[in-house]
């Protein structure tokens, strides 16, 4: 098939776009505001997007409480969401009104950051720690402003529970990180595989080479 956005003529009964793009990490982000409340949200419009520094960014569909509070205070922590984590995550996404906190009313446990106010999780095996370089508000073709604002922040500090280290690597399968599929769907990664990126001066490995599952 083949549809054009504009027209939406896929005749499918929902929008496949985040069936297409996934799975998508998701960022589960803390943010203070600068009155000290504290707010938990699931955001999948997310991913690092620099190493060095490393960057991380996050999109808001609409003004939503994570951006106020990111824009108020310039910080905010993006926890890693897991397959044990998978409910509460799901929890911290309803439209409580500003100023829950969508921590404790997960039944979640703050953990003081080292860097910046706004506290981690501390049931999940990792969290950055970031402080804001820019909110981009996204305009569409023809130049009109979107209520869509992409936050980037700087990652100042990482948390890591070292149980997760194994041979001096982190065992990203072990932690069991959650992502988002279209739909109400998520992917689970249990199981990674590696491939080593060629050298030019290497003819190109047969396939299936130095892959290896679990
Ligand atoms: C897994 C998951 C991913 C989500 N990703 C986004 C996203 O990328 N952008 C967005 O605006 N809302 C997203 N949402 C919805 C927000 O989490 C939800 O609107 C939440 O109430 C926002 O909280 P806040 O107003 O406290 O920031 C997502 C929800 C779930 C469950």
């Amino acid at each position: 098939m083949f549809y054009t956005t504009e027209k939406r003529d896929h005749g499918l009964p929902h929008d496949p776009f985040k069936a297409i793009v996934a799975p998508r990490p998701i960022g589960w982000i803390t943010s203070a505001s600068r009155n000290g409340e504290i707010n938990l949200a699931p955001y999948s419009f997310f991913n690092a997007v620099s190493t060095r520094p490393s960057i991380v960014c996050f999109s808001s569909e609409g003004r939503k409480d994570s951006l106020a509070f990111v824009e108020e205070t310039g910080e905010f922590v993006c926890n890693l969401a897991t397959w044990d984590l998978r409910f509460a995550m799901n929890q911290t996404s309803a439209p409580y009104p500003r100023g829950v906190d969508e921590m404790r009313a997960a039944g979640l446990t703050p953990a003081p950051s080292r860097l910046v106010r706004p506290p981690r999780v501390a049931e999940t095996p990792c969290a950055m720690e970031c402080r804001l370089l820019q909110v981009l508000t996204l305009k569409d073709l023809e130049g009109r402003p979107l209520d869509n604002h992409v936050v980037f922040g700087q990652v100042v500090g990482i948390h890591i529970d070292d149980r997760y280290i194994r041979n001096g690597l982190l065992d990203t399968a072990a932690m069991k990180p959650i992502a988002r599929c279209g739909y109400n769907d998520y992917a689970v990664v249990d199981a990674v595989f590696s491939i080593v990126r060629p050298d030019v001066a290497e003819p190109a490995a047969p396939a299936g080479a130095r892959q290896a599952r679990g």
